[in-house]
């Protein structure tokens, strides 16, 4: 069922946008949308139209964008469904499960994140070197298809090091500095108690949010690279001193507009593909 919902998806797509096939996927974050709205050869496909659940947050535009940046065919979505919305896990990773089967050999995965690690500010873009998942859900929960991948798949590279260095040389190349940290994955939708980002910094985490855990565990699952790009937007609960808003997330991620689409369009032409 999941596999042939993915595959209908795929096949939307494909027929939507005139594009047989995508090279690249890209999923952008609360706040980080605006990223599709000047992209050559853009053609929006509405994502009820291509059989995704809709996404329920404010500032979570249900689009999928079909474009080329400097000859890459990327596949983006303008907004994510969130495991805290109420969906089973297996709609959160439908989508990227789509991009895969659209032909995308890399998927940059990009959020917005509370600044757990020392020396990260509101407005870093930090990639992401690891994740941590602590919550006890999974998307590969039940019976496994195989035509998605083994039943116990390999995470111990979802972020390779070969497309950790295509960050930092694009990260350089329009002049931002080059971070990355561990990211570890919340359900929500409250933020998280100083007590519980003690724990989380205790672990090992930089970086907390409340995505991209399970999107990244299916395109593993599948095989497929991940990019994970996260916007700190707040210093998470008791590193500062300001109480946590998703204004304050939204806000800071505007700011950020200009870097963040300018590290991404350097980006999305150096990935390497097949
Ligand atoms: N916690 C969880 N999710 C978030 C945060 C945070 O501090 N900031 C943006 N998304």
């Amino acid at each position: 069922m999941t596999y042939e919902a993915a595959e209908a998806a795929a096949q939307a797509i494909g027929e939507a946008s005139g594009r047989e096939a995508h090279d690249v996927g890209l999923v952008l974050g609360s706040g980080l949308s605006g990223f599709v709205d000047d992209l050559p050869g853009a053609v929006a496909m509405a994502t009820a139209d291509i059989g995704f659940t809709q996404p329920k947050v404010v500032g979570h535009v249900g689009r999928a964008v079909s474009a080329e940046v400097g000859g890459t065919r990327l596949l983006a979505y303008a907004g994510r469904v969130h495991a805290y919305e109420g969906w089973d896990l297996s709609d959160v990773v439908l989508g990227v499960r789509a991009m895969a089967l659209a032909g995308c050999q890399t998927v940059i995965l990009t959020n917005a994140s509370g600044g757990i690690g020392a020396g990260l500010q509101p407005g870093d873009l930090v990639a992401i070197s690891d994740h941590m998942n602590t919550i006890g859900r999974d998307p590969l929960v039940g019976e496994n298809d195989d035509r998605l991948g083994p039943r116990f798949p390999d995470m111990s590279t979802v972020y390779p090091q070969n497309l950790r260095d295509v960050v930092a040389t694009a990260a350089a190349a329009v002049g931002i500095e080059y971070k990355e940290g561990v990211y570890a994955w919340q359900l929500g939708p409250s933020y998280e108690t100083p007590a519980e980002i003690e724990v989380l910094r205790r672990l090992g985490a930089d970086m907390v949010g409340m995505s991209t855990v399970p999107e990244a565990i299916a395109l593993a699952h599948m095989g497929v690279p991940i990019i994970g790009i996260s916007l700190v937007t707040n210093l998470a609960a008791g590193i500062g001193t300001e109480p946590l808003s998703h204004e304050e997330v939204t806000e800071t991620a505007g700011q950020a507009r200009a870097k963040f689409t300018a590290l991404l369009k350097d980006l999305i032409p150096r990935i390497p593909l097949a």
